[in-house]
């Protein structure tokens, strides 16, 4: 069935005249990170907006029981997106029908990931290069009960115009906000953010628009204001690791850094929460890095983060941890916490195939 002939879905469309109120510091989906349990530990300092890790919209029609972990929602949370991955309209019209009865405030589509597991597909950046696709595929989301936001890269560093006329292709698709990270795709996750690019989108296009790119501390959140006219922030790495940026970029005055026992317990729960999720074996696993962010840069020893890539029960993990909180941070660590820098998600990945 092509989307044309799809009857409209009859749920009433949730209202949300302005998705994010100006002002919004907003969690960035990260594939390998922003699952539930996450979000909620950025959730404690501060953060309302999130969304889960980009999803194949495809895994959802084939019911892939990976997608479901990814989906889940903690009742804790108020509000969370839902970010889908595809190029074929088609299939997000079926992903859409299988979540119209779930509880989500808006379905983003990525236009921006770089990987080529992705793009090879057609779907994540591929479609920066198609925007007549691009804009089929969020006409066939905004046919559903959600409000359709979208996830874009710059274009172009030194020209504004292309990402502009994007902008206005997917505001006239139907679109209720735009989030866009101030790297080309080429570029991939490093290299100067084109703060000027996302501020003649902000003035050209009658859509808000959030900024992303490079956030790590309270100053660089204020830069990124300064420098795109954006009231809407998206921070991404910054929080791997570190959820306390939000309340750092939050608060009136500059808070003190975790202390820590707030250390130690957050990577605990953490790290809880997911085994909760994903049982012991997966959970353990996707733990390693999570618990490595949280002890880089922070003054921990390094034997002590070394043995953490062998960590492989939870039990394990808590030895380990309560060795890691008698032992404290070395006395002579002062500086504050250095950028946690993930696994390069694009080991894998050819820049060329999205330039042709
Ligand atoms: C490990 C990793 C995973 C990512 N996963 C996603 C994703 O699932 N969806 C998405 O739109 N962007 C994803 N991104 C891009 C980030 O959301 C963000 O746009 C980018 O990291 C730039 O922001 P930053 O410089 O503040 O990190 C990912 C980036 C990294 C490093």
């Amino acid at each position: 069935m092509t989307v044309a002939s799809r009857a409209p879905i009859e749920a009433p469309v949730r209202p949300a005249a302005d998705v994010y109120p100006a002002g919004a510091v907003l969690m960035a989906p990260l594939s390998g990170y922003t699952d539930a349990p996450f979000r909620l530990l950025c959730r404690r300092y501060g953060c309302r907006f999130a969304f889960t890790p980009l999803i194949a919209a495809r895994s959802l029609i084939h019911r892939n029981p990976k997608a479901t972990p990814l989906l889940y929602r903690s009742p804790a949370e108020p509000w969370l997106g839902v970010q889908l991955e595809a190029g074929d309209p088609d299939v997000l019209s079926r992903a859409v029908l299988l979540l119209a009865d779930r509880d989500f405030q808006v379905l983003d589509l990525n236009l921006g990931c770089p990987v080529a597991k992705v793009t090879r597909k057609g779907a994540g950046a591929a479609l920066l290069l198609k925007p007549d696709l691009a804009c089929r595929c969020i006409e066939a989301l905004a046919a559903g009960p959600f409000p359709v936001t979208a996830k874009v890269r710059i274009l172009d560093e030194q020209d504004p115009t292309p990402t502009i006329r994007l902008a206005k292709a997917l505001r006239n698709a139907g679109i209720r906000a735009l989030t866009i990270h101030g790297r080309t795709p080429a570029r991939f996750y490093s290299g100067p953010v084109a703060a000027h690019v996302i501020r003649a989108v902000r003035e050209n296009v009658d859509l808000p628009v959030i900024a992303n790119g490079g956030i790590r501390t309270r100053h660089d959140a204020c830069e990124l204001r300064n420098r795109t006219g954006c009231r809407r922030i998206m921070v991404a790495r910054g929080a791997i690791g570190n959820p306390w940026i939000f309340r750092e970029i939050l608060s009136e005055a500059l808070p003190p850094p975790p202390t820590h026992d707030e250390v130690c317990d957050a990577v605990e729960e953490h790290v809880r929460g997911m085994v909760r999720l994903y049982g012991e074996s997966v959970g353990m696993r996707n733990a390693r890095k999570i618990i490595l962010s949280y002890l880089t840069g922070r003054g921990y020893r390094r034997t002590r983060r070394r043995e953490v890539t062998s960590v492989s029960t939870l039990q394990g993990f808590l030895e380990l941890l309560h060795a890691i909180r008698c032992e404290g941070p070395s006395p002579r660590y002062v500086s504050p916490r250095p950028f946690y820098d993930p696994p390069d998600p694009t080991d894998r990945a050819d820049p060329r195939e999205i330039r042709s």
